[in-house]
């Protein structure tokens, strides 16, 4: 008689980690996910997955990417009561950590090859799963703009595409290269 209510219990618990775990996770593309190291309050470090500024878990089934956010979980352990205790702290600080660490505005707009990273793409407007490049850039750009204006500074991805097709400049650039002119003309971010 326990035993059968022992598993029914155990059965419920599953059903509802499944549940809440199946609302909780967002599909995600896999270049919209960057990492960050952040060292945590017990001296110790750990690499967050992020997406748009928000820290979390990533994985993947089938050929999608699922994203997981640590304030969701948060709230499906403390759903769960004691027997989520010990994740409910470590996320707790992962969470904490990860806000800060995963913030857009904090992490670098190019590697060092002039490309621009993740969290780059996303504060440029250049579309997922595009990568536009500094140099390329330039050589788009240098022999073009200057005929005109000057090459102008800080316009983003969408600036451009609604800009660049209206006359006198009637360009029909591919998205490819509206993110390297997008890229140069950031490079001092
Ligand atoms: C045939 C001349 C001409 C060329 C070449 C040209 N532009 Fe323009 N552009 C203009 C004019 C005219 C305007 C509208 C007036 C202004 O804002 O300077 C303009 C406006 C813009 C704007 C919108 C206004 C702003 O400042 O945000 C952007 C962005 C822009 N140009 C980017 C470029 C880029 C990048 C290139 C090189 C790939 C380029 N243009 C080449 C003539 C030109």
């Amino acid at each position: 008689m326990i035993r059968a209510f022992l598993s029914l219990l155990f059965l419920q618990s599953l059903l509802l980690i499944m549940v809440t775990g199946a609302c909780i996770a967002e599909e995600v593309a896999e270049s919209d996910i960057y990492e960050v190291t952040v060292s945590l309050k017990n001296g110790s470090s750990a690499t967050i997955s992020c997406f748009l500024g928000d820290p979390g878990t990533v994985r993947k089934r089938g050929a999608t990417w699922i994203f997981t956010k640590y304030s969701k979980t948060k709230r499906a352990l403390a759903r769960m009561g004691k027997g989520g205790t010990r994740r409910f702290r470590r996320v707790l600080r992962l969470l904490k950590a990860g806000k800060d660490g995963c913030d857009l505005e904090a992490q670098a707009v190019f590697d060092e090859e002039g490309n621009t990273t993740v969290p780059g793409r996303v504060i440029l407007n250049i579309p997922s799963g595009i990568i536009g490049n500094i140099s390329r850039g330039e050589s788009i750009a240098d022999p073009l703009c200057e005929q005109c204006h000057g090459v102008k500074r800080n316009r983003t991805y969408t600036i451009l595409e609604s800009q660049l097709p209206i006359a006198p400049m009637n360009f029909a650039f591919s998205q490819q290269e509206i993110a390297d002119i997008a890229a140069y003309l950031n490079r001092d971010r």
